[in-house]
């Protein structure tokens, strides 16, 4: 994870007048992704107050025990927050984002009004290829200026982390540039970036007819030359019908596990594929799921891989929602993400996601909640710092003009989040 470097000491911090605080510390105290009943156990206390130090939460609590905790250092520089009874959360861990893109894509957009699907755009010229063009004549620096424009506008709905991937380059320097820029927005950010090598997002149109030189490329000079620059955390794959198949995944992920880094990919949006061989990496999540086989479902169900779902993508392109409710009534832990994209998913709203995953997929206020905050950590392989308020973990957190938290995801289209803070600086919106 790349956090921003602490320049100057950060003043001890105290939320006052909290209404609701959603803790979402584990019910059992051990932490492990949520599954079942455990997704909707916020851990919810009120007439609440939080203390922050160096970056960290230092106490939770009523307000008056957390009061009590002040030592004189910390009076004697104090910064007060009111949050005037509002109701305080986790910062949103937004487990899937692609934000370095140069342009919208409204020719699709248009396209697909007029009836075009996503794969048919695609595969006339449209799609993910054409974004690659912008990337590949971007600088770094103008790069990095989007992520960081695209991290600010993402904080606004309440959201301290994300993962942002490569994917748009398609070449060993454009994706190398791409993940530079990523580093370098995050260290202007406060919040928490993790870097994804996603270089396996589709064939680029040099390598045409291909596919599978590409994908030496990908394992033989990207993935090593990313690790060894610690540009990335994780390594994707798009693993569908006019990307990659089955069997280059599974070569992707070998590379990625030689040079030590962690596996995820987006698999089953479009085409249900078996997802047993791909199980054996240990992938910190599956994103999509919209066509997920029955038998994967269940083996969800005993694995750690998150399944991660992406309900923006289905809005937009006017597809089946995923199948959210079979997945945790199976026992999967569910996340819910944005997929932040110029083709699929042009939105930075964790609320929205929060919204459509109650009103479409029939989860409850409270399951989508910790489906976007700590199972989203859980997806990242964060859940140890991220995710939850308690003492230890770091200071994420976003404070809501609402006074009770299922309106989080009752109100739609309009930002309710007045402030948040990301490792420990607050920001007001
Ligand atoms: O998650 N499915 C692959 N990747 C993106 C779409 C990217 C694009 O169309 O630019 C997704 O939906
Ligand atoms: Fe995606």
């Amino acid at each position: 994870m790349t956090a921003p470097p602490q320049q100057e000491a950060i003043r001890p911090l105290l939320l006052t007048n909290i209404g609701q605080l959603l803790t979402l510390r584990h019910p059992g105290g051990k932490e492990q992704p949520r599954r079942r009943s455990a997704l909707a156990q916020l851990s919810v206390l009120s007439d609440a107050g939080v203390l922050i130090r160096e970056g960290k939460v230092a106490a939770v609590g009523h307000e008056k025990e957390v009061t009590t905790q002040l030592s004189s250092e910390d009076r004697s520089e104090l910064e007060s927050f009111d949050c005037k009874g509002g109701v305080v959360l986790p910062g949103f861990v937004d487990s899937h984002t692609h934000p370095v893109f140069t342009a919208p894509r409204l020719i699709d957009f248009e396209k697909r009004i007029h009836g075009g699907t996503y794969e048919e755009i695609a595969k006339a010229g449209g799609g993910i290829r054409s974004s690659v063009e912008g990337v590949r004549n971007a600088t770094q620096q103008e790069l990095s200026c989007k992520v960081l424009h695209t991290c600010q506008r993402i904080q606004k709905s309440g959201t301290t982390t994300i993962e942002a991937k490569s994917g748009y380059g398609l070449s060993t320097d454009s994706e190398l540039k791409s993940l530079r820029a990523i580093r370098c927005a995050a260290t202007q950010w406060p919040g928490s970036i993790v870097p994804t090598l996603l270089a396996a997002h589709v064939v680029p149109r040099d390598f045409e007819g291909k596919a599978d030189d590409y994908v030496d490329v990908v394992c033989k000079e990207m993935i090593p030359k990313a690790a060894e620059e610690h540009l990335a955390e994780f390594v994707d794959v798009f693993c569908e019908r006019g990307a990659f198949s089955l069997q280059q995944t599974e070569r992707v992920f070998t590379a990625a596990r030689r040079s030590g880094l962690g596996v995820r990919a987006h698999v089953c949006q479009f085409t249900p594929h078996d997802l047993s061989s791909l199980a054996e990496f240990d992938p910190a999540s599956f994103d999509h799921l919209d066509w997920l086989r029955d038998r994967d479902l269940e083996a969800l169900a005993e694995q750690n891989t998150v399944a991660t779902l992406l309900p923006g993508a289905s809005y937009f392109l006017a597809h089946s929602y995923p199948m959210a409710r079979r997945l945790i009534d199976a026992g999967a832990a569910v996340a819910l993400a944005t997929d932040f994209n110029p083709g699929t998913s042009p939105t930075t709203s964790m609320t929205l996601m929060l919204s459509m995953a109650c009103t479409q997929m029939r989860m409850s206020p409270a399951e989508a909640i910790s489906a976007a905050t700590i199972n989203g950590a859980h997806a990242l392989r964060l859940a140890d710092r991220k995710g939850s308020v308690e003492p230890g973990k770091d200071a994420d957190l976003a404070i809501f003009d609402v006074k009770d938290y299922r309106e989080i995801c009752y109100w739609f289209g309009t930002e309710h989040c007045r402030a948040t803070v990301l490792n420990g600086k607050l920001a007001v919106h």
